[in-house]
């Protein structure tokens, strides 16, 4: 059965050595989902991460068990778990938003707000903000 959930939580990644450090998340990332077969996003801001899984329950709680262990972030806040019939996003992306004037705007709002209170309308209110703003994350792969 599909099964989803969303977290979002502090970064502890320092300016410095960001741009390393999320390559370093891109391209595991990419290597274990894909074996896995989770699909979904991560969004990287100065301040957050926020993070969605899709795919078998199991598949997705081991993923989050190495997630949460993780030392690059701290505070994560959990959704609940979400059930759609479809994959809302049906590869695997990575999307970093740095900083400036639409970030801490527009982008900074809705996932500090989502941090704030974790319930499933500010999950949706989320997903459909990466959905509306970098649609190219919820396009099916043209291969
Ligand atoms: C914000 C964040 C998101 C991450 N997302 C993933 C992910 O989607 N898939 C993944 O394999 N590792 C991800 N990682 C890396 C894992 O936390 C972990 O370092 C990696 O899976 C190795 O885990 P292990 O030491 O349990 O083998 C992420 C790390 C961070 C900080």
């Amino acid at each position: 059965m599909l099964s989803s959930l969303l977290y979002v939580s502090r970064s502890l990644v320092g300016h410095a050595d960001e741009g390393d450090q999320l390559l370093a998340i891109q391209a595991l990332s990419h290597l274990r989902n894909v074996a896995l077969d989770v699909t979904g996003f991560l969004v990287s801001t100065q301040n957050h991460f926020a993070q969605f899984l899709e795919g078998d329950a199991d598949a997705v709680s081991t993923l989050m068990q190495s997630i949460m262990m993780d030392k690059r972030h701290t505070d994560i806040r959990l959704s609940p778990w979400l059930e759609f019939d479809d994959r809302l996003f049906p590869h695997w992306r990575m999307t970093c938003f740095p900083t400036g004037c639409f970030v801490s705007r527009h982008v900074e709002p809705i996932i500090a707000g989502c941090h704030e209170r974790m319930n499933t309308n500010s999950v949706i209110r989320l997903i459909k903000f990466v959905r509306d703003t970098a649609p190219d994350l919820g396009r099916m792969p043209t291969r």
